[in-house]
């Protein structure tokens, strides 16, 4: 069932659409969402629609293309699947073209199939188009064939696009702010985030397999409203954290062992991410605490540096040299920070950079670099994640033995403020102390009612 976007988001989607409409220049620009995935034969991944469509048009149905044609009449079209009667019965019947145009502010509502004319129709004003392919290859298919029926015919005056660019380029830019709309539901996502990685810490017990954390993360998101992950989680017993996209979370914890949970919700389609390295046994042992300790440095480091005007090359940098210094102490490198970082070493075991933007994509793709290769500055509204880590593999021999096949990230989603920063998901514990009070603590609690107490405070705080 799709949901209609409140008056209030609508007002902001017009003014996301506007802001657009003045950088394309007189140009078309095409907006596909995702189609139906398949799983098999008769079956389908769960649909999710495209960012960039949906932050424009708040629609949350598969196949429709938006179209924003700002010097023509109407400037705002839809462009719909055609689901005869049968197709409704088993997958039902979308969105009427009234409803359309009532809820979403749409000017035309248009079948599919009269996308190609339409747009033939709209090149006589611009021979300007914006369009991302390899979203919908049908779409970018249509689009080569009509430029490619057109074209001879210029030479008769007949106006063909002679100008393409990638429509996600200017969204994106858009996107790296988040307005007030948008940081409410990234509050939201991480605070369900944040019960969901309480409740699944309670079931850390030697024995227990990772799926059943997984299990109890993804039924926390999902009974609280999320869509769900936002992204596979990781729960990554033992030497399994070494494994950075470990997602198969099949094995079962061992005593002694550290467990590496990376999991957000996702919640409106906006994603939250945190990672927290917690002992399997409630305590940490000498060497994993050091190590703990190693990572959490530059972590906190980290934060306390997020503030406007920053580089995000400064971060990497500090984030680097505090790992490198800690991994010294560790005994497991030589040399100077600096010299680690340059030769390399650190990379063999910090092969990540220090975080990256986060919103409607876990990974956001707003830009690293401006377009004129500048590098971007923080700004209040831009959202990241700070996530240093450090994995030892088990057979690396310039490891103290200790902590050979220990992996260990600490993840958190920051909001950039006018002061300095957020973290969005400051509810979940994170220092050794807060850790181990948690895992010591929660045995005296029923799990129901202890979260639902969680819950509460989370949503009051
Ligand atoms: N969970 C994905 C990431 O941390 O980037
Ligand atoms: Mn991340
Ligand atoms: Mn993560």
């Amino acid at each position: 069932m799709t949901r209609f976007p409140t008056a209030k988001l609508r007002r902001e989607l017009q003014r996301r659409r506007s802001r657009l409409a003045r950088s394309l220049r007189g140009g078309v620009a095409l907006f596909p969402s995702y189609g139906i995935r398949r799983r098999n034969i008769h079956h389908e991944y769960p649909f999710r629609p495209e960012s960039c469509f949906y932050y424009l048009s708040g629609c949350s149905e598969p196949n429709v293309v938006a179209l924003l044609a700002p010097a023509d009449a109407e400037p705002y079209r839809w462009f719909v699947p055609n689901i005869d009667a049968v197709a409704a019965q088993w997958d039902g019947a979308g969105l009427s073209a009234d409803a359309i145009v009532r809820e979403f502010d749409v000017d035309r509502v248009h079948s599919i199939d009269e996308l190609p004319t339409v747009l033939e129709s709209l090149f006589g004003a611009s021979d300007r188009l914006y369009h991302r392919t390899g979203i919908n290859r049908e779409l970018d298919r249509q689009l080569l064939q009509l430029v490619e029926r057109l074209r001879p015919l210029a030479r008769r005056g007949r106006a063909v696009p002679r100008e393409f660019r990638d429509a996600h380029v200017l969204v994106e830019e858009l996107r790296a702010k988040k307005s007030a709309y948008e940081l409410k539901s990234m509050k939201r996502a991480a605070e369900i985030t944040a019960t969901g990685h309480l409740a699944a810490y309670a079931e850390i017990e030697p024995g227990r397999a990772e799926c059943e954390i997984e299990a109890r993360l993804g039924y926390e998101y999902r009974r609280r409203g999320a869509t769900g992950h936002a992204y596979l989680p990781i729960v990554a017993g033992g030497s399994n954290a070494a494994t950075l996209h470990y997602t198969r979370n099949e094995e079962s914890l061992a005593d002694g062992d550290l467990v590496l949970i990376d999991s957000g919700a996702e919640f409106d389609y906006y994603a939250c991410d945190v990672t927290r390295t917690i002992p399997v046994s409630g305590t940490f042992d000498a060497a994993q605490r050091a190590a703990y300790s190693v990572v959490l440095q530059a972590q906190e480091a980290l934060l306390a540096r997020i503030a406007p005007g920053v580089y995000l090359e400064e971060l990497q940098t500090l984030c680097a040299r505090t790992l490198a210094r800690g991994l010294i102490k560790l005994g497991v490198v030589k040399g100077t920070p600096a010299q680690v970082v340059r030769d390399g070493h650190l990379a063999r075991y910090f092969p990540h950079s220090f975080g990256h933007w986060i919103g409607l994509d876990t990974h956001d793709p707003n830009p690293y670099r401006t377009r004129t290769g500048e590098p971007v500055i923080l700004s209040p509204g831009m959202t990241l994640t700070i996530e240093p880590g450090i994995y030892f593999p088990t057979s690396d021999r310039c490891v103290p033995k200790t902590l050979r096949g220990c992996g260990i990230r600490i993840e958190d989603t920051v909001v950039v403020t006018r002061a300095g920063s957020r973290v969005l998901t400051a509810n979940v514990p994170k220092t050794v102390r807060e850790i181990e009070k948690f895992m010591k603590e929660r045995a005296s609690a029923e799990p129901e009612s202890r979260t639902a107490t969680r819950d509460a405070k989370l949503m009051m705080g």
